[in-house]
């Protein structure tokens, strides 16, 4: 028998996130589903980075080892013990089958110890309630502009757990091309956080690379563009690393943000709200603000490590989960491929 929901109040349940769909391992405290108690990331970067992306099965074996002395430093930071925790959380998909496991096994398992609900999070809508945790009284509706390593999506958020797709990318997710384009100018893994320090000593106006499908709909395509930056670079190997870096950002962020602008213009919302990886980038944030002052729209930014993958995005999804459809069944399993509900 699941255990009962507790009461919908803001101040008091508290949800235990934990979040292992990928390199990350995550765990944190929200009360209300806004208040961060603790947030511990313990990031896997070095480990993988020498095989120049993340390997799924080390991933999996990283999640076992250090998933419960993060566990614990949450609950320790958040001044609690299971006592204190209303209900646990977990992410259930997207993310590596493996990693996934580990995460989802721990939060049942602390969920029947404890008593108290289980509650299976999809990790894309944790990106979009990133912002609700510094910004708890947004309300939809709004324009979320999701770009992670996997996903590059444009959604309309017509009240909570309510979405619109409006555009999807059609080939390469936008931090898959800072990766990918990282990678051949040797600048490294994770490579949009690499991109992004490097394209600051550059001139983003050095190279004029394309913009696919800049004025067309809502959809997105980076594939071409990431070839532009190797056809070139190879025909002018002169070329400095800063410049291109700079220019391929430059196209990037000159797409996110027209499609997005355009996005909030059409469908009447309060505002444009960033999530996901790729919304830790700063000419991203600084083009967003411009844009948004420009056009007298409110801007929700949450702060670059709730953008990254973290736990506290997966409990503050879970308080609003857990009171619209209840506690997840406890036999409910991994779903690698998981897609974001939408109408
Ligand atoms: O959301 P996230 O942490 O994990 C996924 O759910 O995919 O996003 C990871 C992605 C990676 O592709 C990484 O290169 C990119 O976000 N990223 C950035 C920055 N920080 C992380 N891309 C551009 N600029 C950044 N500062
Ligand atoms: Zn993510």
């Amino acid at each position: 028998m699941p255990a009962a929901v507790p009461p919908l109040d803001r101040g008091e349940l508290r949800i235990l996130g934990i979040e292992t769909s990928c390199d990350e391992t995550a765990a944190a405290v929200v009360a209300g589903g806004t208040t961060v108690l603790s947030s511990v990331v313990s990031s896997q970067v070095d480990l993988h980075a020498a095989f120049g992306g993340v390997v799924p099965e080390l991933a999996s074996r990283a999640h076992v080892e250090l998933l419960n002395p993060v566990v614990a430093q949450a609950l320790v930071e958040a001044g609690t013990d299971g006592a204190g925790i209303g209900a646990v959380a977990a992410t259930v998909g997207p993310g590596l089958v493996g990693s996934l496991l580990v995460g989802i096994s721990a939060a049942k398992a602390l969920a029947l110890v404890w008593g108290v609900p289980f509650v299976g999070v999809n990790h894309l809508e944790g990106h979009l309630y990133a912002a609700f945790l510094e910004e708890p009284d947004l309300e939809p509706p709004l324009v979320v502009l999701l770009v992670s390593g996997a996903h590059t999506m444009l959604v309309a958020m017509e009240g909570h757990g309510c979405y619109r797709l409006l555009g999807t990318t059609i080939d390469d997710a936008a931090g898959e091309a800072f990766d990918k384009v990282a990678r051949f100018l040797g600048l490294g893994y994770p490579g949009g956080p690499a991109i992004d320090r490097v394209a600051m000593e550059g001139d983003k106006d050095a190279v004029p690379f394309p913009r696919g499908m800049r004025n067309e709909g809502f959809d997105f395509s980076f594939s071409g563009l990431k070839t532009s930056v190797v056809t070139y670079a190879r025909k002018h190997p002169e070329a400095s690393v800063a410049d291109l870096a700079a220019s391929f950002q430059e196209a990037v962020v000159d797409v996110l943000v027209t499609k997005a602008r355009r996005a909030v213009a059409e469908t009447g919302a309060r505002g444009l709200v960033l999530g996901g990886g790729v919304a830790a980038n700063s000419a991203l944030r600084e083009r967003v603000l411009d844009a948004c002052i420009a056009d007298d729209l409110r801007a929700f930014l949450p702060s670059r490590s709730m953008c990254t993958d973290n736990a506290a995005m997966i409990a503050a999804a879970a308080w609003w989960r857990l009171h619209s459809d209840g506690p997840t069944a406890l036999d409910a399993g991994a779903d690698p491929n998981l897609a974001l509900p939408v109408l």
